[in-house]
């Protein structure tokens, strides 16, 4: 018999190993993959391309149709392109990173980036998993499996910062003191903010390496297939 395809959503805020975590259980699956921060920074880092300042909510709202964003869902080799160009790179830099919270928190933005996402997730055969911030309480709330990543200040403010080391100077105060500020912000705005669905699944990542809570996800999975 044919499987239906399966639909996850894996949210929770930054330092949780979420994108490390949700491409490794995408591929080990044999799922697509979406990345929804990249989103969410492709816009920001076009706002900033085209000067237009994003503390300014009606700006970015005025502006907030015109790039085209197009995310490609290969696990292996996710890539995202705005007007045809490759993004990829200069949305992680601590600019964007730090205009990001701004952006996203405009209702047309989530608007337009939401149902970017509904119709990718619709499209994906043999089943999706999404990454993000509300994608099990609004932009998937039918998903099959919805899984909640959490850990501690100190661990996520660790793991954010070993992996800037080498791109961008950093330390681990300053580190633990952008990511708070970045997770309050998203967690603060009105419109979905992040947030756990009543119905995920939630797994505290402080003392578990990378390789356990892919295998916790995998099973989790699993075990979803399996009832079906
Ligand atoms: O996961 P990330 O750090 O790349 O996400 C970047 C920002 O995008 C994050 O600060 C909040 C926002 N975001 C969001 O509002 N909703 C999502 N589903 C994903 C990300």
């Amino acid at each position: 018999r044919t499987v239906p395809a399966i639909i996850v959503a894996i949210d929770g805020p930054s330092g949780t190993g979420k994108s490390s975590t949700s491409k490794a259980v995408a591929t080990a699956l044999g799922l697509r993959y979406l990345d929804t921060g990249a989103q969410y920074r492709a816009i920001t880092w076009w706002m900033v391309e085209n000067g237009i300042d994003t503390a300014d909510a009606e700006a970015v709202a005025d502006a907030a149709a015109k790039p085209e964003i197009v995310s490609g869902t290969d696990p292996l080799a996710p890539t995202i392109t705005v007007d045809g160009i490759d993004v990829s790179g200069p949305i992680r830099t601590q600019e964007v990173t730090s205009k990001v919270s701004a952006v996203s928190a405009v209702p047309r933005v989530r608007t337009l980036i939401t149902e970017l996402q509904r119709s990718i997730a619709a499209g994906a055969e043999g089943g999706i998993l999404v990454e993000g911030r509300d994608i099990g309480t609004t932009v998937l709330p039918d998903a099959d499996l919805k899984v909640f990543l959490t850990a501690s200040p100190e661990a996520r403010a660790a793991r954010r910062s070993g992996e800037l080391k080498g791109k961008e100077a950093t330390d681990l105060a300053a580190t633990r003191e952008a990511l708070l500020r970045r997770d309050a912000a998203d967690s603060g705005r009105k419109t979905s903010p992040l947030a756990k669905a009543e119905d995920a699944v939630e797994v505290d990542t402080s003392d578990l390496t990378l390789q356990q809570v892919i295998e916790c996800v995998v099973t989790l999975v699993e075990e979803k297939r399996a009832l079906r």
